[in-house]
């Protein structure tokens, strides 16, 4: 089968958190955006073609959620990742965060410190402060252009008490698929000093041609013990606004922690059209996940070549996972305002500005780019131009 990711498709007036905010939050609707991490294509055309056969019954009454749900999932980490899952292991939840923010609560003490890896993902920062926990950060630093792990520093952390880390595997803003031998040394460190991991694979189906995720649990039975996986069909298969996810935890004990308060907080009812999407996309989806991770590999490569050719001031790291560019903007010597008027003002483009990822990601930007190639290009001639006129 082919797919044309080339396809523009109109989102405005779709009641999109990316599309339809530009006057609102920009003071412009016509702004280009390349920020919220969801993607311009459409989905697979089984996870559509089912979704409309559901809808079109017309009656949207409470759940079941069937065994051939948790198959499907069982099957995909099997046959994608080499993991095997048992179905009892799995717990639904609204969303990735609420499970990160149920993990700080259930996992942490109440003003106790969880260690996250800055820049990252900024609702970990959210789930720790509003836990009231401490955010304390391991902060990642750039080696031969990508970001690493600065294990020494990590270990002061936990040598100091923190008994609870926020794992973003792949890295979201980064773009890092973290290697065995790094995952392993992350654990080694957990187990010696007793922390409790929570691993957001959310960005697990995202590795680019040559790369390959490691899910942290299967690194060996201790690792998997101290473990909570979140994950979601959602990033990889573009369907966030159905609003699913499930943790993946071995560990009894800590299971029925977690969904003691899934129960206590009636998060458990299985959402209508969610687990027809995410079956029909683990089962047949497959084709056009790879052809989606080759276009958007082709879109890593044309941003690069672009902005070495016309802005050489700006340094991208160069993406491992995810369809996201992290870029090192500090050469145009902006401060957070400038970089924002240089994006909204002046080149009528929306791409995330770091400092949102920490004071790490501070003079960096966010692009998202999973979307047609011509809206890269158009995006970063625009920035690229006003950028040269400053
Ligand atoms: C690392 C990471 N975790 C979680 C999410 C959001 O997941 P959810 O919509 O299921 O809360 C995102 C979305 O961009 C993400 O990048």
């Amino acid at each position: 089968m082919t797919f044309d990711f080339d396809r523009r498709i109109d989102r405005r007036n779709t009641r999109s958190y990316k599309w339809d905010q530009g006057e609102k939050l920009y003071g412009d609707k016509d702004v280009l955006p390349l920020w919220v991490a969801d993607m311009d294509f459409l989905s697979p055309p089984a996870v559509r073609e089912v979704i409309a056969k559901r809808a079109a019954i017309g009656i949207y009454g409470y759940s079941i959620r069937e065994d051939s749900y948790l198959d499907s999932i069982v099957e995909w980490f099997r046959t994608r990742h080499g993991w095997t899952i048992k179905p009892e292991w799995i717990t639904d939840v609204p969303s990735v965060v609420t499970s990160l923010s149920l993990c700080v609560e259930q996992f942490s003490e109440p003003g106790g410190d969880v260690v996250l890896q800055s820049p990252v993902y900024y609702p970990f920062y959210d789930v720790i402060r509003s836990n009231g926990r401490n955010v304390v950060k391991n902060p990642l630093v750039i080696r031969d252009g990508r970001l690493e792990m600065d294990y020494e520093q990590l270990e002061t952390l936990f040598r100091a008490g923190a008994k609870l880390l926020l794992l973003c595997s792949p890295h979201n803003p980064g773009g890092r698929v973290w290697s065995r031998e790094e995952l392993l040394r992350l654990g080694e460190l957990c187990l010696r000093y007793g922390v409790t991991v929570v691993s957001d694979e959310i960005h697990c189906d995202l590795a680019l041609p040559g790369h390959k995720h490691i899910p942290f649990a299967t690194l060996s039975p201790e690792l998997a013990d101290i473990t909570v996986t979140c994950l979601a069909a959602t990033k990889t298969f573009n369907l966030p606004g159905l609003h699913t996810s499930y943790t993946v935890i071995s560990n009894p004990e800590l299971r029925r922690k977690f969904e003691g308060r899934i129960k206590t907080l009636s998060l458990h009812m299985a959402q209508h059209f969610a687990q027809d999407a995410v079956q029909a996309a683990y089962r047949e989806g497959g084709e056009w996940l790879d052809a989606m991770l080759t276009y958007v590999a082709g879109n890593v490569d044309f941003a690069i070549d672009y902005l070495a050719q016309h802005l050489p001031e700006v340094k991208p790291l160069r993406p491992e996972g995810t369809y996201l560019l992290w870029i090192d903007c500090r050469g145009l010597g902006l401060d957070v305002s400038g970089l924002k008027e240089l994006m909204y003002r002046k080149a009528k483009v929306v791409f995330n500005e770091g400092s949102s990822f920490g004071s790490e990601g501070e003079g960096w930007l966010r692009i998202n780019l999973a979307c047609p190639r011509s809206i890269v290009e158009e995006a970063l001639e625009s920035f690229c131009r006003a950028a040269n006129g400053l």
